[in-house]
C-alpha cells in the first residue's frame, strides 16, 4: 500500500467511494475547494493501484482538523482506518500541531468506536451541525486527540 497526495485525477474514484458511503457526500466542488486550499489531501492505494481511502485534513494555528476520512466499504474493517489515522498523526505532528480535532455524528457508531480505541475523547457537541432525513439535522460529537 503506499499514499499519495490527492490529485484533480483522483476525484473520480474517490467520489465514487464518497456517493457510496454517505447519505450527504462532499461533492467534486467541495474536494477541489480542499485541493486548491492547500489542506493535506491524501489518497492511499493498494499495490495494484485500487485506491482504498482517503483524507482531507485541515491545519490551523496548533490544531489539526480532520475534515474527512474514509476507507471504501469493501476494505474496512481491517486497519486501513488506523493506517489513515497513523498518517493524519504524523503529518500533524511534523507541522508542530498540538492537537487533533474532528466531529462526527453520535449515529455513525463505528467510526465512534474506532476513534475512541485510537485515543480521542469527547470534548463537546455542536447542536444541529449535520443535515438528516426529513430536513431534520443531527448533532455533532466533538473529539480531540493530543499529540
Ligand atoms: C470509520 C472508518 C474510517 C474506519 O476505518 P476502518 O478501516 O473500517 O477501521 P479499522 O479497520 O482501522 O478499524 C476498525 C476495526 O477493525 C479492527 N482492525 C484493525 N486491524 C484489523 C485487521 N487487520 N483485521 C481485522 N480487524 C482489524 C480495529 O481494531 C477496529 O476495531 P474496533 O471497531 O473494535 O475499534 C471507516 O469505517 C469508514 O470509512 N466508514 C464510513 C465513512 C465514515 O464513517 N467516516 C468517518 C466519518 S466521521
Amino acid at each position: 500500500m503506499h499514499f499519495a497526495r490527492m490529485q484533480v485525477d483522483d476525484l473520480t474514484e474517490v467520489l465514487a467511494i464518497e456517493y457510496a458511503i454517505y447519505p450527504y457526500p462532499w461533492t467534486r466542488g467541495n474536494f477541489l475547494d480542499s485541493l486548491y486550499s492547500g489542506y493535506e489531501t491524501w489518497v492511499l492505494r493498494d499495490m495494484p493501484g485500487m485506491l482504498l481511502g482517503y483524507f482531507l485534513l485541515m491545519l490551523a494555528v496548533d490544531e489539526a482538523h480532520l475534515l474527512n476520512i474514509t476507507v471504501r466499504t469493501d476494505s474496512q474493517g481491517r486497519g486501513i482506518g488506523c493506517m489513515l489515522l497513523d498518517k493524519v498523526v504524523a503529518l500533524s505532528r511534523g507541522k508542530n500541531m498540538q492537537s487533533l480535532l474532528l466531529e462526527v455524528r453520535p449515529s455513525n457508531q463505528r467510526a465512534l468506536k474506532v476513534y475512541q480505541h485510537y485515543g480521542f475523547s469527547q470534548i463537546g457537541v455542536r447542536r444541529n451541525y449535520y443535515p438528516a432525513a426529513r430536513n431534520a439535522r443531527e448533532d455533532a460529537i466533538v473529539m480531540r486527540l493530543p499529540l
